[in-house]
């Protein structure tokens, strides 16, 4: 066979043993189910199972999300998770969800999963979303009950409640634990915090405003 068609063989044999498993968030079950074991000692990417013996029905059902979050904060937003930590049953299964309370003027403020793409449901109230691509391109659109967005993997965005009362979504994960970074209390509020001169620089103001920035935040 000419080096030519070998080379192609190999290209399409190896797209299709690749292409399944690196577009799915999470890695693929090797069992029907694997109940997260939270306590166990052992660190792996993910959580070990629980012994058969020992799983209950309740592991498979939850209230993790029925009930609103407390939006009594600084953004007048709270995120309630239904994913492995809170909701073991999860494990390994590949998904998650999130409740977002929005109080009315507030926000679900600028932030990223690192481990997921984000499909949410507007349930109540009328949302300004959007997010950013890499290219600096913003997609945004207010959306009312019953309408769906999509947030692709790793892209910064948020949501603002632009209505007259509440607003409440459910969003879904393709991981069971997503992630998420909140760009303004990752960059503020570490601990330790990010020197004051990386971030006059980065922001191009002077260290004041960087430290109260920063007192917002907790630093
Ligand atoms: C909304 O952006 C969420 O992360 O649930
Ligand atoms: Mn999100």
């Amino acid at each position: 066979m000419a080096a030519n068609s070998l080379l192609l063989l190999l290209s399409l044999s190896l797209t299709v043993f690749f292409i399944p498993t690196s577009l799915a968030a999470d890695a693929d079950p090797l069992q029907d189910f694997c109940v997260a074991d939270l306590h166990s000692p052992v660190a792996v990417n993910g959580f070990p199972c629980k012994r058969n013996t020992t799983v209950v029905p309740d592991d498979f059902f939850s209230s993790a999300i029925s009930v609103a979050g407390n939006t009594n904060n600084m953004f007048g937003s709270s995120v309630t998770p239904a994913n492995v930590l809170t909701f073991a049953g999860l494990n390994t299964l590949g998904l998650s969800m999130n409740r977002v309370d929005i109080a009315h003027g507030g926000v679900n403020p600028p932030h990223i999963h690192p481990r997921a793409t984000e499909l949410g449901f507007v349930v109540k109230g009328k949302v300004l979303v959007g997010f950013v691509t890499t290219a600096g391109v913003f997609y945004s659109k207010v959306l009312g009950p019953g309408m769906n967005f999509i947030i692709p993997r790793g892209l910064m965005h948020f949501e603002l409640n632009v209505g007259e009362g509440e607003a409440l979504e459910i969003t879904a994960f393709n991981s069971q634990l997503p992630g998420t970074v909140v760009s303004s209390v990752t960059l503020f509020g570490s601990k330790p915090p990010i020197p004051d001169a990386v971030l006059s620089r980065t922001f191009q103001v002077d260290d004041k405003i960087i430290d109260l920035i920063k007192s917002k935040f907790g630093n």
